[in-house]
């Protein structure tokens, strides 16, 4: 698997000029999103354990255009997809069809409603089954081009109809994330809250290489926790305590300790078979290359691992490890503000 470095990222018109004539058109709503990195409580959080999440600036971008055909179209050029609305045959299509119902519902952008429809051209700098909520981030991005100026928590809200068709049980932590950025404590059910950040926080991501299937994996999980349900009740409740200690941690800008958080995550998560050979490799050189803590992020079996860097050398470090023996890897920091900044809806959403 590839990480895109963000300067493959193209540009919105760049973009468009790879669409077809259907969409010719102007812009009639545009929306972005972050992708997510999960610091602590993966897995435990589909069961109600509260997890640490930050959101990355890379990320995923929509833009929707005046309807060109009868029924709304979704294309993603860079990966040569293209499906319509009503389109039963994918999860890209039933997820696409569940996001326009569902936004019909919240008052669509002016264009959808008054013409039926509308042709939407999507990117995400994130790979898929990489476990950086590639899928929450583009449905966040679709919901916020058809849906101008929602606040954060609404815009997650409806990017569930999507994400429930690729999760079948998601916890709602990728869409929340992807929404609002920076950096929170998500637990079902509840509002999330925004954790405050002291200072900078510096994190690589390392990829194994392998695609993995958040479904699949957490299907993994529940059918151990029905074999074993002491052993996993006793694991979410270690990852319970860690997530809260985790926050603290966070808060107190103490990063020596947050990694070592990490690195005990990384033990339970193990434990409860979602980490793989590639993941320990990737965690082992990530911790030898001066990782203050090192895991795996979202579902595991494949995708990728979070290392937690003291600053910008180290992490550069540790991606030069990362590289050296064979793997893909990119930094990227969170600061305090940025959960601000992402909370509010892009301008462009706004005046659609
Ligand atoms: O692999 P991702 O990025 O979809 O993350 C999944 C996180 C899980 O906790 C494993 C599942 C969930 O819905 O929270």
């Amino acid at each position: 698997m590839h990480l895109y470095p963000a300067h493959e990222a193209p540009a919105d018109e760049t973009q468009r000029e790879t669409l077809g004539a259907s969409a010719s058109a102007a812009p009639v709503g545009t929306g972005r999103a972050s992708g997510k990195v999960i610091l602590l409580g993966e897995h435990a959080v589909v069961y109600g354990v509260p997890a640490l999440a930050i959101g990355i600036d890379r990320g995923a971008r929509a833009t929707a255009f005046e309807g060109g055909s009868p029924t709304s179209v979704l294309e993603v050029p860079a990966w040569d997809v293209r499906v319509a609305e009503g389109d039963a045959s994918t999860d890209l299509g039933r997820a696409f069809t569940a996001l326009v119902a569902a936004a019909r519902e919240h008052g669509a952008c002016a264009s959808l409603a008054r013409s039926g429809s509308v042709t939407v051209s999507a990117y995400s700098e994130l790979p898929p089954g990489g476990g950086l909520g590639c899928s929450a981030a583009l449905g966040v991005a679709i919901a916020r081009a058809l849906v101008p100026a929602l606040a954060a928590t609404e815009v997650a809200d409806l990017a569930m109809a999507w994400e429930r068709v690729f999760h079948g049980n998601p916890s709602g932590i990728d869409a929340a994330v992807a929404a609002h950025g920076g950096s929170i404590l998500f637990e079902r059910g509840n509002p999330m809250q925004p954790v405050p950040l002291k200072g900078t926080l510096t994190v690589c991501l390392g990829s194994t290489g392998v695609p993995s299937s958040t479904k699949t994996m957490v299907d993994g999980v529940a059918r151990l926790r029905e074999r074993k349900p002491e052993l996993v009740e006793k694991s979410f409740a270690g990852i319970t305590s860690l997530v809260r200690n985790a926050r603290l941690a966070l808060e107190a800008d103490d990063t020596v300790g947050l990694g070592k958080l990490m690195d005990l995550n990384q033990m339970i998560l193990s434990g409860l078979f979602v980490s793989t050979e590639e993941i320990e490799r990737l965690c082992g050189l990530a911790r030898e290359a001066g990782a203050l803590g090192a895991k795996l992020t979202g579902a595991g079996g494949g995708g990728c691992v979070v290392a937690l860097a003291a600053d910008g050398v180290s992490a550069d470090r540790i991606v030069a490890a990362w590289e050296a023996a064979g793997f893909s890897g990119f930094s990227s920091t969170v600061q305090a503000t940025i959960a601000a900044a992402n909370a509010a809806p892009p301008a462009a959403e706004a005046s659609a």
